[in-house]
């Protein structure tokens, strides 16, 4: 059985597409098999980043409404084999997502995939409720500004209260995924600094994603930065991140400082 994972935030704007793709490339150019959602109806923005808008014929609605097989609305990627799309509808609405097909499709991506990411919509409405619903693992996704961190903190409870895991009295491994994150203005105080971000929200800390042209290059291009760069500052913070959801203790270094948090920050406290 994979692992389902929702990449959530309260906020939008935030890099959940970015990083949905990135993390998905990354896993499978490490051979697992991984299949990304998008959950974002309405709006259909990973099939852009992954460079797949031309070779959508059916989305996640089609399939809910049985008017599309599951292997037909699935599309594999050209350049790894192992990663694969659904795309979303952008001409539906929200409220063609029911929670019974959710809950079906996503059972039967795990029974195929290493790997299920589900990226969601930004804030706390039904959509975002859906993504969330059926996650092993939750990573939220959150700006060094004082409103992602509230909203995220928002986020936070839901996952600790919606989620079928927290239905069924269990913990949900959530992290936290800071991205666009810019030293020089940190430094000037014009963001938040890690250790702030940190000691608001108390999640294990996943990464650190620098705030780089590289990752509007890449989704230019049509792909994931970890494939179209993969020596760029923000792929090797994404490469790093997938080796910690893998379970690996490897400390985290704040791009452009020399600092790294280690044991201290990460994993430091099992919400
Ligand atoms: N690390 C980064 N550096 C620079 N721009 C980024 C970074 N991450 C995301 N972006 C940009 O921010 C915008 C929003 O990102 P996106 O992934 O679509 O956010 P969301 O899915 O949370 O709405 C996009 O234009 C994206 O290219
Ligand atoms: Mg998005």
């Amino acid at each position: 059985m994979g692992k389902v994972i929702v990449v959530t935030s309260g906020k939008g704007g935030v890099g959940k597409t970015t990083s949905s793709a990135a993390l998905g490339a990354a896993l499978a150019q490490n051979g697992d098999k991984v299949v990304v959602v998008d959950f974002d109806v309405g709006l259909r923005n990973l099939d852009l980043v992954m460079g797949a808008e031309r070779r959508v014929v059916y989305d996640l609605v089609n399939v809910i409404q049985g008017e599309a097989k599951l292997t037909q609305a699935l599309i594999r990627d050209k350049r790894v084999e192992t990663l694969y799309l659904l795309p979303a509808s952008q001409t539906r609405d929200k409220d063609n997502l029911t929670p019974e097909g959710v809950e079906k499709v996503v059972a039967s991506l795990k029974k195929a995939f290493d790997w299920v990411i589900c990226d969601s919509p930004a804030g706390i409405e039904r959509g975002a409720t859906l993504a969330m619903r059926h996650a092993d693992i939750a990573i939220v996704v959150t700006n060094p500004e004082v409103s992602s961190v509230r909203d995220s903190d928002r986020i936070i409870g839901l996952l600790d209260s919606k989620t079928l895991k927290a239905e069924n009295g269990e913990r949900m491994e959530k992290h936290l995924l800071l991205t666009r994150y810019d030293s020089t203005r940190a430094e000037r105080g014009d963001m938040l600094k890690v250790d702030d971000v940190l000691e608001i929200l108390s999640i294990p800390l996943l990464g650190i994603i620098p705030e780089s042209m590289d990752v509007l290059r890449a989704s230019n291009l049509g792909s994931p930065v970890t494939l179209a760069d993969e020596n760029s500052a923000p792929s090797r913070a994404y490469f790093d991140a997938v080796r910690r959801l893998r379970g690996e203790a490897l400390p985290v270094t704040v791009p452009g400082e020399r600092r790294s948090f280690f044991g201290k920050l990460f994993g430091r406290k099992a919400a």
